[in-house]
């Protein structure tokens, strides 16, 4: 049922404050976190050495948002790879229970996601799944696992299940770095009092969608587009470009801020839009640079960040408005937001199924 939106795609992206809510109230009992409902008690993290996280898409998206984090909380080395690579390529993975593979999978049926699970546990890893789906195939197969608190994903686009994804990921590396007694019960603490931050600030950009809305209206006839970023907004640029030619059927492609001048900057004209996400943080200086340069060769920027930061927006054509968190995973998880309503009404201004996109599946059973 869709209620009173006209499409599930724009609903689930509405029910994402709850999904939030969900999360805080599924992972943590009075105050602190569930181990058990995030996976811990089922791994033996103190044997950790290596990570590997393997998804596909959406879900491979979610891991590299969270791959500096996990490394900074549990001090050893995390790679994301796609699982069409991973099952393949005969990663180098140190057997004795030294390597974690975490599978990340919305529906849990993902073929690729599944084979490289079954590969890992058969090379003498732990392995730990995060998905939406109870009892699904990469639950069933998994040695620990993390069900999601998005519900029902009907949209064949994933919106809300990216949140979801994004949460485990970052409240498990929390509750396993406590384990290893890396993280401290006040970090913790802090974490958590961010969280509760979250779907107020995810509800207030979602009043901002009749803005982003006029943007798309702007820009939606337009053939081709590059999304750029860097730090954590370099995988929601990756999740902004992949959405919107999933249900626009446009082309966008996505780069690293910093990678504009090895090769693709040699694209940029009137005729492409840049799309840049420069949030309030560390990066910001270095990526309006990259604006600059893109100016100066006569692009077009749609800037995603802080509406208020009037630098910002002198350099960029129009400016979405995203708010600025001090933690790097909530910031990502803030700037979906955004780009996720610009896919929806590019496509539905368009006049796309953006509910049933052409040539897509919901779920990808088949390599
Ligand atoms: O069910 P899964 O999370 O394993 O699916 C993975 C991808 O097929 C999925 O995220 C896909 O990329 C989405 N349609 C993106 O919106």
């Amino acid at each position: 049922d869709k209620g009173e939106f006209p499409h599930f795609m724009l609903k689930e992206i509405h029910e994402q404050p709850d999904v939030i809510r969900r999360a805080i109230q599924g992972y943590t009992s009075d105050n602190s976190l569930d181990l058990k409902k995030l996976g811990i008690e089922r791994l033996e993290v103190s044997k950790l050495e290596q990570i590997h996280i393997v998804a596909c898409g959406t879900a491979y998206i979610a891991g590299l948002v969270c791959r500096s984090f996990i490394e900074r909380t549990l001090q050893i080395p995390v790679n994301v790879e796609i699982a069409s690579e991973f099952r393949y390529r005969e990663p180098f993975l140190l057997g004795d229970r030294k390597t974690l593979v975490i599978v990340i999978s919305q529906s849990g049926e993902t073929a690729d996601t599944l084979a490289s699970l079954k590969y890992a546990a058969g090379h003498e890893c732990q392995t730990l799944s995060i998905c939406n789906v109870p009892f699904s195939s990469i639950v069933r197969h998994s040695q620990s696992s993390i069900l999601m608190t998005a519900g029902p994903e009907i949209g064949v686009a994933s919106t809300k299940a990216f949140i979801g994804q994004i949460l485990c990921l970052y409240l498990w590396s929390l509750a396993a770095g406590k384990e290893k007694g890396f993280t401290s019960i006040v970090e913790i603490d802090e974490a958590l009092a961010e969280l509760k931050q979250l779907p107020n600030q995810v509800a207030k950009v979602l009043e901002t969608k009749s803005d982003i809305e006029k943007i798309a209206a702007k820009y939606n006839g337009y053939k081709s587009f590059l999304f750029v970023g860097r730090g954590s907004s370099y995988p929601i640029a990756i999740e902004g470009a992949l959405k919107l030619k999933e249900i626009s059927y446009i082309h966008a492609e996505a780069y690293a801020a910093g990678e504009l001048k090895h090769g693709p900057i040699a694209l940029v004209d009137k005729d492409m839009p840049v799309l840049a996400i420069a949030p309030n943080d560390r990066y910001q200086e270095k990526t309006v640079s990259n604006i600059l340069e893109i100016r100066a060769r006569n692009g077009i920027i749609i800037g995603l960040g802080d509406s208020e930061n009037k630098h910002l927006a002198s350099v960029c054509d129009d400016l979405m408005s995203g708010p600025s968190s001090s933690n790097e995973v909530f910031q990502a998880l803030l700037s979906t937001i955004p780009l996720q309503l610009f896919s929806y009404y590019v496509a539905c201004q368009r006049g796309e199924d953006v509910d049933q996109p052409r040539n897509l599946a919901k779920s990808v059973t088949v390599e």
